[in-house]
């Protein structure tokens, strides 16, 4: 009989990557996807660590699933992700009811690793073992993914970047061949999908045999039934001559480019260790909009950062004044355990720290109000990929990645369709088809 499995993601788009990998690797054990830790013969939760935050969640959900598992359902339950490979030990002691705890480089391993669950319930099995053997090549081919999909072309980081925890969870940069690459990009097509994005913690450090990412993303624009390319996350220190060549000519790459900036202040991201000043990014976008007129860029930025100050805070809002990001992520610096960031001096007090965010989010609803009311009359492009909430609509995306509600035929999902854009909201754009 099947056996069911829960997955709940934290975290960034290669967990969510990851997740779907997992799915792969244990359905030749007869575990079946299901959407609820209710009646799950295994639950994982795939977590982050990247904010102190997002590393509580773990343990409250830990703390529900501990009373699923008292009421008599016999589930397996594990954790995996980054909080596991940061904090494996300690969740088995901490949270006894878990089974399993295995790291982002382990998860190849899953077979053995539920099996030895299963045989030692109770024991607590870990595994967060980063070893050198490539856990890509041993994962089984992905199943269809649907129109959008991601595909994972590096992993890990040696940036060490001083907030951030990401190189000690993930390990060193690997990348993947770009042979391997093509193959799973040209499964992924004769499967339906129409748009890929190549994933990694520092994407556009990706290279192998000689080329990198503006190259590699021109062969899988070449991929027959490939429709889109995107790429995240990107670092401005890597952005090369060849990938800015790739936004001037390759039509299918599209125009939204995530490139976190973090800072405006050139003392602050001095001492992130970013490897770039307020400047060289200014100069990085203007290159990227002079190949790609219509180019959109996004950011992520941390406020309070240890010495970060009024002037450096203003430095930051001047910053997106100038560039013109069309929409960012912002968050409060949190102290990671084992990062220089950490232990700092000049740790910024919580209520600056909270009122920076409230200004600098405030300023940034209004900039991504403008930007999805700017929209409203162009005609655009947009892959459907879900089924809307209302019947006879289907939901999309939009170039630059907006969300779009179109009343549509069920025959054009999966497909692109030109629209008119005729309504913004906040986070997303509502239009009607028009005869391409
Ligand atoms: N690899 C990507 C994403 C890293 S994590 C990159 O280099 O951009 C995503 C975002 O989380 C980062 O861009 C940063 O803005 C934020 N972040 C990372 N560590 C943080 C910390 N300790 N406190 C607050 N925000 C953090
Ligand atoms: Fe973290 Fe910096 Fe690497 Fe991004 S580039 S994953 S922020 S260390
Ligand atoms: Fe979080 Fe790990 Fe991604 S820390 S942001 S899940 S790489």
């Amino acid at each position: 009989m099947a056996k069911k499995l829960h997955i709940k993601t934290y975290g960034c788009q290669m967990n969510a990557y990851d997740s779907a990998r997992m799915y792969d690797v244990l359905a030749p054990l007869g575990y079946e996807p299901t959407d609820t830790p209710d009646g799950a013969d295994m639950v994982i939760l795939n977590t982050c660590h990247i904010r102190e935050k997002a590393a509580e969640k773990v343990f409250s959900e830990l703390g529900r699933l501990k009373r699923l598992k008292a009421d008599g359902q016999p589930m397996i339950l594990a954790v995996g992700g980054c909080v596991a490979q940061a904090e494996g030990e300690h969740i088995l002691k901490r949270a006894p009811q878990v089974d399993l705890v295995f790291g982002p480089q382990s998860y190849h391993r899953l077979p053995e690793l539920v099996a030895r669950a299963e045989r030692e319930r109770g024991r607590g099995v870990l595994d967060i073992d980063i070893l050198p053997e490539p856990k890509f090549d041993q994962l089984p081919e992905s199943g269809a993914r649907g129109p959008a999909a991601f595909i994972a072309i590096q992993e890990g980081c040696d940036r060490f970047c001083t907030y951030c925890v990401v190189p000690y969870t993930r390990g060193a940069e690997y990348c993947r061949p770009g042979a391997d690459i093509l193959a799973e990009a040209g499964r992924l097509a004769a499967t339906g999908t129409r748009e890929l994005t190549l994933l990694g913690q520092n994407v556009n450090a990706w290279q192998a045999e000689g080329m990198g990412l503006g190259g590699l993303i021109r062969k899988v624009a070449a991929v027959p039934g490939i429709e889109r390319v995107r790429y995240t996350t990107s670092h401005p220190a890597h952005v090369d001559d060849e990938l800015i060549g790739a936004h001037a000519d390759e039509a299918k790459l599209m125009p939204y480019l995530h490139l976190p900036v973090q800072s405006g202040s050139d003392k602050i991201l001095k001492a992130m260790n970013r490897g770039h000043d307020a400047d060289d990014y200014r100069l990085l976008a203007h290159r990227l909009k002079s190949a790609r007129a219509d180019l959109a860029l996004s950011s992520d930025f941390i406020v309070g950062f240890p010495g970060e100050t009024e002037a450096d805070f203003q430095a930051t809002l001047d910053l997106i004044d100038e560039v013109g990001f069309v929409l960012a992520y912002s968050f409060k610096f949190s102290p990671r355990p084992g990062t220089g960031a950490a232990v700092m001096d000049g740790q910024v007090p919580e209520e600056v720290k909270a009122e920076r965010l409230a200004r600098l989010q405030a300023k940034l609803e209004v900039i991504q109000t403008n930007w999805y009311q700017a929209m409203v009359g162009r005609d655009m492009d947009v892959l459907f990929d879900r089924v809307g909430r209302h019947r006879g609509q289907l939901l999309g995306r939009s170039p630059f990645m907006q969300p779009v509600h179109v009343k549509a035929p069920d025959g054009l999902m999966g497909g692109l369709a030109k629209v008119r854009i005729l309504e913004s909201h906040a986070n997303s754009l509502a239009g009607m088809l028009v005869a391409a």
